[in-house]
């Protein structure tokens, strides 16, 4: 609908504002690498920025914006983007946290709150879903993804996207969504940030792109490129992937932004020099480009696009046709009509970490939360006697939204010890102790520059702050361990090859358990971890990831029964590093293990020294209730291709609490043309039944369900034997089957 508007504002640009268009510089004290821009104010005035990103305060953004309408030639409003993803001040928990709430309405309306907090303050464009399947907890951007599974990740991708855009960019209340890390980010040789990703066709079709697509069926506006080289060609300037997949086959027709200075690092992916890669970008499908401006950067849009121009590496139909995109977002964002319209200072004000939007975020941490394991019901505790808090997570307000959470107030969310004094009254006598600090081998300081946020190392000895610790023990009924990786353990450039707990806390909580007293673990991290013998020794182990801005009340919560946990797993949980990448979803071999107590078998596909099976695994979690569940039925036993088949199964909470189950749909096609999974996610209901009640569920399987990608990369279901289970986690035996006829 805007062509004819875009078409006659491009008509009249010069060179340099067309490449302005196409520039979004890094501005403010959020970064994660070295590009700074400079003379950013006389630059919008000469048209040469397209938009600004994580630029913080309305009325920062109200100034430049009016620079941009007031002063620039053709007064085209600036586009202001910003990394909100797991809330805007009011902070959810970490995406894979919240993606373990397998909650899609709850998962929708926090993106909707942080859309309406986010463009109160004058955003409104958002660097968010990540959407990157991930298997490798090594990889610290697992923290901000939705697990492993492509199933469960389509559906949250979706529902990120309708959350911030609501079918209506234009809405003042909404923002642009940009889905990234288009594409395979998640699969790094080694689990090391930034490596090669190196995969087949038919994985990247069958097992990663779906949630990308997801968010580009759902009407997602724009799309990242990711940093990794996918067959050989880094995203930033893969035509096949931007134009041919993107666009041809799925009907993308947003704009493509690159991430951080992506096209300059195609230099050091060897792809040539700056003309080069700055041609490579733009042929390929790439419109705009993030931190390229900086003087120290020369292979940008900004420094090099014209010499590509004259060079004949692109042409200026080329340069207008990413300039038409970006304009085109504009309009869709109403900006043309009303270019301060996120800019309200009452709105911000007003609608803000607002009382109802916290209140919303503390139960969404409780419902993210994941029971581990709780022996003897040891959890819910009563609220009476002597609670002992020990540990260095207690007290650390910084870090309770967890990572890439650049605009929550890191001292105004509430720790775990806060949480607890604000909820047990004068029931409970609570003593705290730090008991350790976080770690002895990763260099703190060097992890916190950016955030600054980590948890600073105590001046004490660590046997002065065990003994501490070992006295308040002692004098408690039971003991809270909060343990665990600190915010800045997970994310972005923070990969790891020991996925323990770190082993001066690991020393802690034994220590804690020597002195006999019940020990409860909340576990804080953003990431599997390797947890056997914390498994084997602690009798409760709630998993909290970083739960937010409310963090210690969503804790509290849980701790005392006022929520009943509920989380599942979206990502395995390894017993060692050794067995990553490891998950549910993987294929039989033409040698698999004939026994299921993981005994060792030679030649056959398995360690000497380990099981094949995770510690936990994907779509585990416990409740203070037991789910019982029953027969499975089906209706029918073959289906024809546009026919369909309900399987259901009734379960009963046969525990002494009311509470939610996540019930979960496995298949498994178990002949193909191409070799297919032991089991596949096909559908997920979470359900709410009271205790000594039964609830059915049903589940309607389509021929949609059963298609994959072929060798030849058609979607297509083969008819044959399929196998079928509904249970509790993927752990589930699939013992009935149906047929699909031909
Ligand atoms: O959105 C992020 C991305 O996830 C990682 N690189 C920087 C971008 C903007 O901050």
């Amino acid at each position: 609908p805007y062509q004819a508007k875009v078409d006659s504002i491009i008509g009249l640009m010069t060179l340099d504002e067309k490449i302005g268009q196409l520039n979004l510089p890094a501005t403010g004290p959020i970064t994660t690498g070295s590009s700074k821009s400079t003379d950013v104010v006389k630059k919008i005035e000469d048209g040469k920025i397209g938009g600004l990103f994580n630029i913080k305060d309305p009325k920062n953004i109200y100034e430049v914006q009016k620079i941009a309408v007031e002063k620039s030639r053709l007064g085209i409003p600036l586009i202001f983007g910003m990394d909100v993803i797991h809330g805007f001040k009011t902070t959810f928990p970490i995406p894979l946290g919240l993606s373990a709430s397998w909650d899609m309405e709850m998962i929708e309306k926090t993106a909707q709150i942080a859309a309406n907090e986010a463009s109160a303050n004058g955003i409104n464009w958002t660097f968010s879903p990540m959407v990157d399947i991930s298997r490798d907890p090594r990889w610290g951007r697992v923290s901000e993804g939705n697990g492993e599974d492509p199933f469960l990740g389509s559906a949250i991708a979706r529902a990120m996207v309708r959350g911030y855009q609501q079918d209506d960019m234009a809405a003042n209340n909404t923002l642009m969504s940009c889905v990234k890390h288009f594409a395979l980010y998640g699969a790094p040789e080694a689990g090391r940030d930034y490596n090669t990703v190196d995969m087949s066709r038919i994985r990247m079709y069958n097992e990663y792109l779906a949630p990308y697509k997801a968010a580009v069926d759902e009407g997602v506006g724009s799309v990242m490129a990711s940093f990794n080289e996918i067959d050989g060609v880094p995203a930033t300037g893969n035509k096949w992937l931007l134009t041919d997949l993107l666009r041809d086959d799925w009907g993308f027709d947003g704009f493509v932004v690159s991430d951080y200075t992506g096209i300059y690092e195609m230099r050091a992916h060897g792809m040539g020099d700056e003309y080069d890669v700055t041609s490579l970008a733009l042929k390929a499908g790439l419109d705009m480009d993030m931190a390229g401006d900086s003087p120290n950067i020369k292979a940008s849009f900004t420094h090099a696009l014209k010499g590509a121009l004259d060079q004949g590496g692109i042409s200026m139909e080329d340069i207008d046709t990413a300039v038409a995109r970006v304009l085109t977002a504009k309009y869709q964002l109403g900006l043309f009509d009303d270019p301060y319209k996120y800019c309200s200072e009452e709105r911000a004000k007003n609608e803000t970490y607002t009382q109802e939007n916290r209140d919303y975020a503390r139960l969404v941490g409780a419902e993210s939360s994941v029971l581990l394991k709780n022996d003897n019901q040891l959890l819910p505790l009563k609220k009476s006697g002597t609670i002992a808090v020990i540990g260095p997570l207690a007290k650390a307000n910084s870090n309770m939204a967890g990572t890439w959470s650049v605009s929550t107030d890191h001292q105004s969310s509430i720790s775990v010890w806060d949480g607890l004094q604000q909820t047990v009254g004068n029931d409970v006598n609570l003593l705290y102790a730090k008991g350790s600090n976080v770690d002895y081998d990763l260099d703190l300081e060097k992890r916190a520059t950016m955030f600054g946020k980590d948890i600073p190392r105590d001046g004490r000895t660590d046997q002065q702050m065990l003994d501490e610790a070992l006295a308040i023990a002692k004098k408690s009924d039971v003991i809270v361990a909060t343990i665990g990786e600190s915010a800045e353990f997970s994310g972005e450039s923070s990969s790891r090859t020991d996925l323990g707990i770190p082993q001066v806390q690991k020393d802690l909580l034994q220590a804690l358990l020597k002195t006999g007293k019940p020990v409860v673990l909340v576990l804080f991290t953003g990431r599997p971890l390797t947890l056997v013998e914390e498994n084997e020794t602690v009798p409760a182990i709630l998993n909290v990831w970083f739960p937010g801005s409310e963090a210690g009340l969503s804790i509290s919560d849980v701790l005392f029964g006022d929520v009943n946990p509920s989380g599942k797993l979206t990502a395995t949980f390894p017993r060692n590093v050794g067995q990553v990448p490891l998950f549910y979803n993987h294929k039989n071999t033409g040698r698999p293990l004939g026994n299921d107590e993981g005994h060792f078998e030679k030649f056959k596909t398995n360690y000497l020294d380990v099981r094949n099976e995770p510690l936990y695994p994907f779509g585990f979690g416990l409740s203070y209730t037991n789910f019982e569940y029953g027969e499975l039925k089906l209706d029918k036993t073959s289906m024809s291709q546009n026919d369909t088949i309900n399987v259901s199964v009734d379960i009963t909470n046969t525990g002494d609490y009311d509470g939610k189950e996540v019930a979960q749909l496995y298949i498994r096609d178990l002949v193909g043309s191409v070799t297919r999974p032991v089991k596949e996610l096909k559908g997920f209901q979470k359900v709410f039944i009271k205790k000594g009640e039964t609830v059915t569920v049903t589940f309607k399987i389509s021929v949609e369900d059963l298609k994959f990608y072929n060798s030849n990369l058609d979607f297509v279901a083969e008819p044959g034997e399929f196998k079928v289970a509904i249970g509790t986690n993927s752990d589930v035996a699939l013992k009935n089957s149906f047929k699909l006829l031909d």
